[in-house]
């Protein structure tokens, strides 16, 4: 059973929680939707930290984590299980979702708009209030314990029409937006995450953010705290800052060679 206190740890009173940085209060609202049997959808830009905000919480919560991501080859018996042949007999394997449904573990289902149509439909029992799976293989019926939760996400940014969710499987989810933290949390988790100063660190945000306002204009995406990382990583690695900024920053956002020139103007301009 879900215990009634909480069990929450803070950062750094585990050793091995994966180190999350919190923009608001999406930390409480997960765990009341665990509490509550509610299955979570996350939305946000790439490199914006939701798979390691779940990787975080499923450590907080003392849950196993199990991570698929979604593709359009992906069916639904990689989800549940399927029969396979083992020393000359049939044995039963169960799939990820089938065995985070026996153990109470969390389910993550990355980029779930890029899964058929009719593989997501297997989500339904298991999102709605019934909380059950059906094995029809094995005649199986499960029903997911407290613990068990489903949480998806997906980039809303570069899908067109034909990639989202349907309205039936979305409308079961509580949905959590993310964007990306503010500079101050970002520069602080930059500098967390690599070891660089944080005041070499504070430059680099200065520029995604510069870049993340072309978002529209020319790019499809602005630099992700992911790239920001990376050119801190280099930095820290003993690279030229102005060769990380471009390997990390710039080269990653575009290939087109005008786009490129202005987006390096952009950065030049940011950093004073
Ligand atoms: N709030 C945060 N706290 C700590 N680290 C963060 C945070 N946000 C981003 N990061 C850093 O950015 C990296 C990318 O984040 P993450 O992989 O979680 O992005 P994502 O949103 O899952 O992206 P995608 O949609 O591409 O899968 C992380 O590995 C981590 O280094
Ligand atoms: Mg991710």
């Amino acid at each position: 059973m879900i215990p009634a206190t909480s069990p929450l740890a803070a950062n750094g009173d585990t050793p091995d929680l994966p180190f999350y940085a919190a923009s608001g209060d999406e930390c409480m609202l997960f765990e009341q939707a665990w509490r509550n049997r509610l299955p979570v959808l996350l939305k946000g830009p790439t490199g914006c930290g939701k798979t390691r905000f779940v990787a975080h919480m499923a450590a907080r919560l003392g849950r196993p984590l199990y991570t698929v991501a979604c593709h359009d080859d992906l069916t639904a018996a990689d989800l549940t299980g399927r029969h396979l042949l083992k020393g000359g007999e049939t044995v039963w394997a169960d799939g990820p979702l089938t065995r985070a449904m026996r153990e109470g573990a969390i389910l993550y289902l990355d980029e779930v708009v890029e899964a058929r149509k009719d593989v997501t439909v297997v989500l339904h029992p298991v999102t709605d209030d019934r909380r059950t799976l059906t094995l029809e293989r094995t005649g199986e019926t499960l029903l997911a314990p407290p613990e068990f939760m489903l949480v998806v996400s997906y980039n809303p940014g570069y899908q067109n029409v034909l990639k989202s969710l349907k309205p039936s499987t979305r409308q079961r989810f509580v949905a959590m937006e993310f964007g990306y933290p503010d500079p101050d949390t970002e520069a602080a988790i930059v500098a967390s995450e690599t070891g660089l100063a944080p005041d070499r660190c504070v430059p680099l945000v200065r520029i995604a953010n510069a870049l993340r306002d072309l978002k529209g204009q020319d790019l499809d995406e602005g630099a992700s705290t992911r790239l920001i990382v990376y050119a801190a990583t280099l930095i820290k690695a003993g690279m030229k800052p102005a060769a990380a900024i471009d390997a990390a920053l710039l080269q990653p956002l575009s290939d087109d060679p005008d786009v490129q020139a202005a987006l390096a103007r952009v950065a030049d301009l940011a950093l004073g």
